[in-house]
């Protein structure tokens, strides 16, 4: 029996249900809970259920259900207990009899309760006062369903004031853009999604304390910018963005460009707290007391105290609410005004917020507030006192330092103290293991710390920082009004307890942990990276790509789930633990794309070896130690990670052979006077392309002694290091490729279509080698920001490169000077071929399909076996009058072959082009006969160098024979210019 099947309990129920063929239900709404054997009997009658999708046809007794679905919300985790929000948990009785008693009231009518209109227009007046309404302006502001209604609405009102003021300047209002740190709450990118606004989203570093940049922001402003987000209390640290520093910045940019940009202030849980704590903002002025700040919001259940349903947005003048906005209503009898979002919205809450703001009074949120961020101080000490801990929060830290001092740095605070003594920011503790910690225990992960609370009843989340830190996970915890400093005891000393236990615990039952889904309560960005840095919290597939069943499979065939397997720890190099489905699919496809590619090229390059050629056992060599590294994602035992890393060895060693190929290829054309630099430049040029690549080989074995230390979990000093690889692996034989280029375009003077169109392997080549600069600038973006593919260069881009990095050997398997020579040679068998078959020959379409068949060839010893001649005319060449000019070429060809054939007749056992005679064969003036063939320094041209004088002049005689019935030498000298550019080697060895 397969007992791993999906069970849908539903089904599972109604199948037990059904007797006769029939469902036989009971449900809780038939009258048999009417029946009084025991007290119970019609709230625990074990035989009713509720009804779930659809609404059943009779009712059922209030207390029945109201039993029924307390006993099912009782599964809910405590309200006081879940510190990963913000939002209130708890309100005096009194306040909740105040809303029980106006649960009723609606917020749209405001001419049937003008008394709890009143209420609201006051504690507008309050809150805008709390926030520095300033003299001779007038504050106007509305209630909402909460910050995010209010955000939208702040937004609306500078999308519009812009598109007002840019329209009576007769601008365009096409491109508004709004600016916002890669931290914002969801309800600020969701703004600008919904409202058109491109969101300019900045990326924060640890630098900034993860918080908007003031120095990116006056990077990105420009004149359709409608406004700036700032954030007064980041939802991921509880930092205050710098209101202030960005107000001056603006100044700065009206006074230089006359646009002014307004600042709204997303003060969903500062609105309540700065005000009121003697922190205020951190000393510099964030609200209407600074002239740029327009409008300002928070959310009246967070820190203002009230159940979740009601936000405040104010506006410090009305000249800021565009009349656009305005909405007059003459509804139920009376004239109102609505700019709101929403039309109907709780009234208890307003109402609610109205007893607070009267019974607790300024001292009253001052207590609260300094409190709350007293007993937040108290977590953070605590925590970093263990020494397993670091915060990212800095409340608890001594004003205007932002570091962790170590353990040590701990203490409890005087008496006395204030939040004035510390860093202004949310009562907000977001932690996270120590480095010393992770160095320790690396088989302990995070996310067990937030499980293992969970089960304690605590919600406590773990996710990762905004995009750009999202390497950093944290846990948060919201230190609201309700957290008394007895739960926070119990708090500390279960954290303790937990970490404890994770520390003793075994990295085979940890990861029991470790695959079920974390919550993380801000997850809003929907797609590409931050999407899947989410997915990567969640064990969910960011793009729902993978169809469920597969999943299983895949994590068994990649050993994703499997503890023995991963690089046996827990810590960042454990690349499996961090990939989503997605990642295991993309690395496995394209390892097996790289190994793939890589053994057909080195199959080609067997195929296509010669003897005693060093230059092709590099080329395979350098294929062979590349296709290691594409099995790791398959592998799986004790010490992968040395695997993965060993196999990671051979393919740095790769790259350094790859180099070691191009310089083999380009060594003749440093000193060449085809080379892009004159002779004095090139020797230059030498010695620095010399020197660099062998400064790279110590950087290589650095690079691999970290990839050993990150792939076994020890250091991360690797992932800081890879983006820069493309500078220890590329400029070498890149250049190498376009010297090629640059010298057969100086030979022969073609452009590269030409060349290309001519022998379409440069073409190939071409292509190869941008493909694989495009791929390699993919990686140094996937390394550096995290995309496809992870940080840690577990991502198909590398690979992909080094494919087509790989394919520009494979396809110039000879060196150039073979490759160029060859191509001299054709020409001139061709312009040869042309002069002695008077054009009769061949015709267009013959000449095209030779031209591309020479390209192909790399022996032309063999060109003529390819164009099927018609041997049996040639053979007869008086039969008719073609035959016999076809016979005069044939001659041609043949001393052509005599001269290209080696004299042991094995050129079709794959001779060396190497071997070929030089031009000077071809009896041209400058060369001096007498003189040896000298070698260039290749070791083509050791063989070559060995031809003799005599055997020269043989050559010479024979062509000179052959074709001088044709066409005079000299003339045949001024007709090939270019060919003589492109094999006369020895003329230009002088001197190198
Ligand atoms: C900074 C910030 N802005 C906006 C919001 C959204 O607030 P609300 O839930 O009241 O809509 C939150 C909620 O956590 C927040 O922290």
């Amino acid at each position: 029996m397969v007992l791993a099947k999906h069970v849908n309990p539903e089904e599972l129920l109604e199948q037990l249900q059904r007797t006769d063929g029939k469902i036989h239900r009971h449900h809780a709404q038939q009258e048999n809970v009417g029946n009084f054997l025991t007290p119970y009997s019609s709230r625990y009658n074990a035989q009713h259920e509720i009804s779930k999708f659809r609404i059943p046809q009779n009712g059922a007794p209030a207390d029945a259900v109201h039993q029924m679905l307390k006993d099912e919300l009782d599964l809910d985790g405590r309200p006081n207990l879940n510190l990963a929000s913000f939002v209130g948990t708890y309100m005096e009785r009194e306040a909740e009899a105040l809303m029980v008693e106006n649960l009723a009231k609606n917020m749209s009518d405001a001419d049937e309760y003008p008394a709890m209109m009143q209420m609201h227009a006051r504690c507008v007046s309050i809150i805008a006062n709390l926030w520095g309404a300033q003299k001779g302006e007038t504050a106007i502001g509305t209630a909402t369903t909460g910050s995010s209604e209010a955000i939208h609405l702040g937004g609306l009102a500078m999308k519009r004031r812009w598109q007002e003021m840019r329209t009576a300047e007769g601008k365009d209002v096409l491109k508004p853009n709004i600016i916002m740190g890669a931290n914002a709450q969801v309800a600020l990118e969701k703004f600008a999604r919904y409202f058109e606004v491109e969101a300019r989203i900045l990326p924060v570093s640890e630098k900034s304390h993860f918080r908007l940049d003031p120095e990116l922001v006056k990077q990105s402003i420009d004149e359709n910018t409608i406004g700036v987000f700032v954030i007064l209390g980041s939802t991921y640290t509880g930092h205050y963005e710098p209101v202030e520093d960005i107000s001056n910045i603006l100044d700065e940019y009206q006074a230089k460009t006359g646009i002014d940009i307004p600042i709204h202030v997303d003060a969903a849980s500062g609105g309540f707290i700065a005000p009121f704590t003697h922190a205020q903002a951190g000393g510099p002025k964030w609200d209407f007391k600074l002239p740029r700040v327009k409008s300002i919001n928070t959310s009246g259940h967070k820190f203002g105290l009230v159940y979740a349903g009601v936000g405040w947005i104010i506006w410090r003048d009305e000249k800021m609410l565009p009349k656009h906005l305005i909405f007059e209503l003459h509804y139920l009898g009376g004239t109102e005004e609505s700019y709101t979002l929403n039309f109907s919205r709780p009234g208890a809450q307003v109402i609610a917020q109205y007893y607070n703001l009267i019974h607790l009074g300024f001292n009253g949120y001052k207590a609260i507030m300094e409190n709350a961020l007293h007993n937040a101080r108290l977590l953070s000490k605590s925590l970093e006192a263990t020494g397993w801990y670091t915060c990212v929060s800095d409340i608890h830290r001594k004003k205007g330092t932002y570091t962790y001092a170590g353990s040590q740095d701990a203490v409890l605070g005087k008496e006395d103290e204030t939040s004035a003594d510390y860093n202004a920011g949310l009562p907000v503790v977001a932690f996270r293991f120590s480095d010393q910690f992770k160095k320790e225990y690396p088989h302990v992960k995070q996310e067990a710390v937030s499980k293992l609370l969970r089960m304690k009843q605590y919600i406590i989340p773990n996710y990762p920082l905004p995009p750009n830190e999202e390497k950093i996970e944290i846990l948060r915890v919201v230190v609201r009004e309700s957290m008394s400093l007895n739960l926070l005891d119990k708090l500390i000393c279960d954290t303790i307890e937990v970490t404890e236990g994770l520390i003793q615990a075994d990295a085979f039952h940890l990861s029991a942990l470790y695959s079920a889904a974390t919550t993380i309560e801000k997850s809003h960005q929907s797609a590409g990276k931050d999407a899947k840095a989410r997915h990567k919290q969640d064990g969910m597939a960011p793009f729902g790509l993978l169809p469920p069943d597969l999943v299983p499979l895949l994590h068994e065939f990649l050993r994703r789930d499997d503890p023995s397997s991963g690089s046996v720890g827990a810590g960042d190099g454990d690349w499996r633990a961090h990939a989503s489905d997605e990642d295991l699919v993309i690395e496995s496809w394209s390892q097996g794309f790289l190994v793939g590619s890589l053994i057909i090229m080195a199959a080609i390059t067997i195929a296509n070896m010669r003897r005693k050629v060093l230059l092709h056992k590099f080329i395979l060599l350098e294929q062979l130690m590349a296709m290691s590294h594409g099995t790791f994602c398959f592998m799986d035992f004790k010490g992968y990670g040395w695997y993965l890393s060993g196999t990671a060895t051979l393919l740095y060693l790769s790259w350094i052979v790859h180099n070691l190929v191009a310089w083999m290829k380009i060594k003749p054309f440093f000193i060449d006077r085809r080379s892009m630099f004159k002779q004095e430049t090139g020797i230059w040029v030498r010695n620095i392309y010399l020197s660099t690549l062998a400064l790279t080989v110590p950087v290589n074995i650095f690079q691999i002694f970290n990839n050993f230390r990150f792939f076994n979990n020890i250091n991360n000093l690797y992932t800081y290091v890879r983006p820069y690889e493309p500078l220890i692996r590329d400029p070498w034989w890149v250049f190498t490729c376009l010297t090629l280029f640059h010298v057969i375009r100086k030979c022969y003077g073609t452009g590269f279509v030409e060349l290309i169109r001519k022998s379409p392997r440069f073409g190939i080549l071409l292509a190869a080698i941008l493909l694989s600069m495009s791929f390699t600038a993919l990686d140094i973006v996937a390394s550096i920001h995290n995309f496809i593919g992870s940080t840690d260069g577990i991502n198909p881009w590398w690979k992909l490169s080094l494919v087509f990095k790989c394919l520009t050997d494979t396809i110039m398997l000879d060196d150039f000077k073979t490759e160029l020579k060859r191509l001299g040679i054709i020409r001139i068998q061709k312009q040869e071929e042309r002069r002695n078959s008077v054009a009769l020959v061949l015709d267009d379409k013959e000449e095209r399909e030779l031209e591309f068949a020479d390209a192909l060839n790399t022996n032309p010893a063999r060109y003529h076996d390819l164009n099927n001649f018609n041997w049996n005319n040639a053979l007869n060449p008086t039969d008719d009058p073609q035959g016999r000019l076809r016979h005069a070429s044939m001659e041609n060809s043949r001393s052509s072959e005599a001269r290209v054939e080696p004299h042991n007749g094995n050129a079709m056992r794959g001779t060396k082009i190497g071997r070929l005679p030089g031009l000077r064969s071809f009896g041209f003036e400058n060369i001096k006969p007498g003189k040896k063939a000298k070698a260039d320094g290749h070791a083509d041209d050791e063989e070559r160098g060995s031809a003799t004088e005599e055997q020269i002049r043989d050559n010479g005689n024979h062509i000179g024979g052959g074709i001088g019935k044709q066409c005079a030498p000299d003339e045949r000298v001024t007709n090939m210019p270019s060919s003589v550019d492109a094999i006369d080697f020895q003329t230009r060895q002088e001197g190198y």
